[in-house]
């Protein structure tokens, strides 16, 4: 059972290293596996803007790239009175990836919100269409 309160603590640090100079929306998120690992990610923009990258996403590949393929929860920081869900490719990746886990969102002033992939995205396109 992931700790969310850890998870979130994860997802504030690497918000932290948010590369956002051109929205300057940091956001953080933090992925956890059934065997306790953590992996955090932050949003990195770029000239281009189109070519960004979500922090739920860095923290994915991350993961996957480090060889993880079971996840548990994540956790999505801002700095913002909304708690902010994950964008709809975001959704997408996490739905793929990590199949009806919950997702933890958080503010700086500690609000939070527990919320399952299910009810963020009803009717996902995934392999079972194929
Ligand atoms: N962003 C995220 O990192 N995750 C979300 O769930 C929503 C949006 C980033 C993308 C961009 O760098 C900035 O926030 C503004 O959209």
């Amino acid at each position: 059972m992931p700790d969310y309160d850890v998870l979130i603590s994860v997802a504030k640090q690497a918000r932290e290293n948010a590369h956002a100079k051109f929205s300057n929306f940091k956001v953080g998120a933090a992925l956890h596996t059934p065997s306790g690992k953590i992996f955090g990610g932050c949003n990195v923009e770029n000239a281009t803007y189109g070519l960004t990258i979500c922090a739920e996403r860095v923290a994915i590949f991350k993961a996957i790239s480090e060889g993880e393929r079971r996840f548990d929860a994540i956790a999505v920081v801002t700095d913002t009175d909304t708690l902010t869900p994950p964008c709809g490719a975001c959704r997408q990746l996490i739905w793929e990836f990590c199949g009806d886990v919950p997702v933890i969102l958080s503010n700086l002033k500690g609000k939070t919100e527990t919320i399952s992939m299910r009810t963020l995205f009803p009717k996902p396109f995934d392999s079972s269409n194929l």
